[in-house]
């Protein structure tokens, strides 16, 4: 998709959107047709081309590129496309995953099946963890043994994922990602309703993005001064991606030490 972010790894690094991050690494692999985020019509148009597509890659929402959240339909009705077509489904959830937008994986909130999904970032709370799962069809075109890597499955990282998916099972913390999301959105609103350099606020559990009219990386430099960690994307999206322990206070520290440093951010 234009503006996707899948990684640095060959095959990703195609698939990835970004001249920016794809320059220095050619020769990128062929095969690879890209798609606008969130259009339907656009992945119409690729399949009366393009008898070739074998799979269409999509990250549900977008978070390098600029938190980008598709259409309500849109997940649903790019299944529908999938299967009319004959194409697999592949999610990319390495941001959206493991209970960070309010469930464990983000496609549950619109009711579909991918036929493969990847995840890693909060997987093992930290310790280098990736995973990629696949369903139906696309789960037989893998044996044991057909994949590996030195370090993958390694028992250590393999623990602390399972510990850490326990973890967010036992406290709940989908479902706490969802509540404290609405109420740092919530407070956001609140404290930037007079901020006209704001053109909006959107998120889903605790991946929320904060779009201004201007770019703002220097915002993450005058945050850290004031001892937050956050970070800018597309530019022009400071992209807050918190922990899922996060207490109130401290959801509530982050809205009142950010709404002001945003608010005179834009009024420079
Ligand atoms: C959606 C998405 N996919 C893939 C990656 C990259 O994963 P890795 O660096 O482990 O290749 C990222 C990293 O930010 C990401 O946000």
């Amino acid at each position: 998709m234009e503006h996707a972010f899948h990684g640095r790894t060959m095959a990703t690094l195609t698939a990835t959107g970004s001249r920016k991050v794809q320059a220095g690494f050619e020769p990128l692999l062929k095969g690879f047709t890209r798609a606008p985020f969130n259009d339907l019509d656009g992945l119409e148009t690729i399949a009366a081309n393009n008898p070739d597509v074998v799979a269409v890659l999509v990250e549900p929402i977008q978070g390098e590129g600029g938190l980008a959240i598709p259409d309500e339909n849109y997940l649903r009705q790019l299944r529908q496309l999938c299967d009319d077509q004959g194409w697999l489904l592949m999610l990319d959830e390495v941001q959206t995953g493991n209970g960070r937008t309010g469930s464990l994986f983000y496609y549950q909130q619109a009711g579909i099946t991918p036929d493969v999904v990847t995840t890693a970032k909060g997987l093992a709370n930290g310790l280098p963890l990736g995973a990629c799962l696949a369903s139906g069809e696309a789960a037989k075109l893998m044996k044991p043994g057909s994949h590996g890597s030195t370090f993958g499955g390694n028992p250590v990282a393999c623990a602390a994922a399972l510990a850490t998916l326990e973890t967010i099972e036992k406290e709940n913390l989908c479902q706490r990602a969802s509540q404290l999301g609405d109420r740092i959105l919530n407070d956001l609103a609140a404290g930037l309703k007079d901020c006209p350099g704001v053109r909006d606020l959107r998120g889903r559990g605790l991946m929320i993005g904060i779009e201004l009219d201007r770019p703002c990386a220097e915002l993450v430099s005058r945050a850290a001064e004031a001892g937050l960690l956050i970070n800018v994307t597309a530019e022009r999206v400071v992209r807050l991606l918190p922990p899922l322990v996060m207490t109130d206070a401290e959801a509530d520290e982050l809205v009142a030490t950010l709404a002001p440093l945003i608010s005179a951010f834009t009024s420079d």
